[in-house]
């Protein structure tokens, strides 16, 4: 499996990821967006066990995060934002979000200088909680009552990235 920074090429793959895992779904402009004013912020796993038949063989993307900085942050302070992560079911457990959040996380330290990463997750998904909170080490923040397009609560989290800079 190959992690490497999403190239705008990648969007339709990313977008048919997206549209396959989760019911928070974007136009293509607003991913092509991440992809050129944070190039260096989102992230895609590619299966590379099947090299490309031709030149053309799409890329097989079977996980991305998206992610930019928070342009206008209501605290004044510089920080990340997680915009959507996910991993088709064929190849979850592999640890390939934790790598994912990571390399996204270490970028945002590193180029943007941020202070902290921010991200809401709905209430009820179990698997995504246990990966912030007991894997990478984010905390709550808040509960932001029914952020969702159905009406569900979000949790808001955060993680310090001083340790990365
Ligand atoms: N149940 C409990 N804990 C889980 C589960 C699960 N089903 N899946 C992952 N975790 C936790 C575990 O602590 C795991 O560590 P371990 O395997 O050592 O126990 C840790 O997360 C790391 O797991 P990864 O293998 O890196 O996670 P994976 O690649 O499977 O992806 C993800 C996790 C992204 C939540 C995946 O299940 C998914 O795509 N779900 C659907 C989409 C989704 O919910 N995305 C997040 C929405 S929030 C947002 O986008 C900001």
């Amino acid at each position: 499996m190959d992690i490497r920074v999403m190239k705008p090429s990648d969007i339709p793959h990313v977008q048919q990821a997206n549209i396959t895992n989760l019911p928070e779904n974007y136009f293509c402009k607003y991913y092509l967006y991440h992809a050129l004013t944070w190039p260096q912020l989102s992230y895609v796993a590619v299966d590379v066990s099947r090299p490309p038949k031709t030149p053309y063989d799409p890329p097989k993307i079977v996980g991305y995060v998206l992610a930019k900085m928070e342009e206008e942050p209501s605290d004044g302070i510089p920080h990340g934002h997680i915009t959507s992560l996910s991993v088709m079911r064929t190849h979850r457990r592999l640890g390939l979000a934790e790598k994912l959040m990571r390399q996204s996380q270490r970028a945002m330290a590193e180029t943007y200088g941020a202070k902290y990463v921010s991200l809401h997750v709905r209430v009820s998904n179990t698997a995504a909680l246990h990966l912030y909170r007991d894997t990478l080490g984010f905390n709550m923040d808040k509960i932001e009552a029914k952020y969702y397009a159905d009406g569900e609560d979000a949790n808001c989290m955060r993680m310090e990235l001083s340790h990365l800079r």
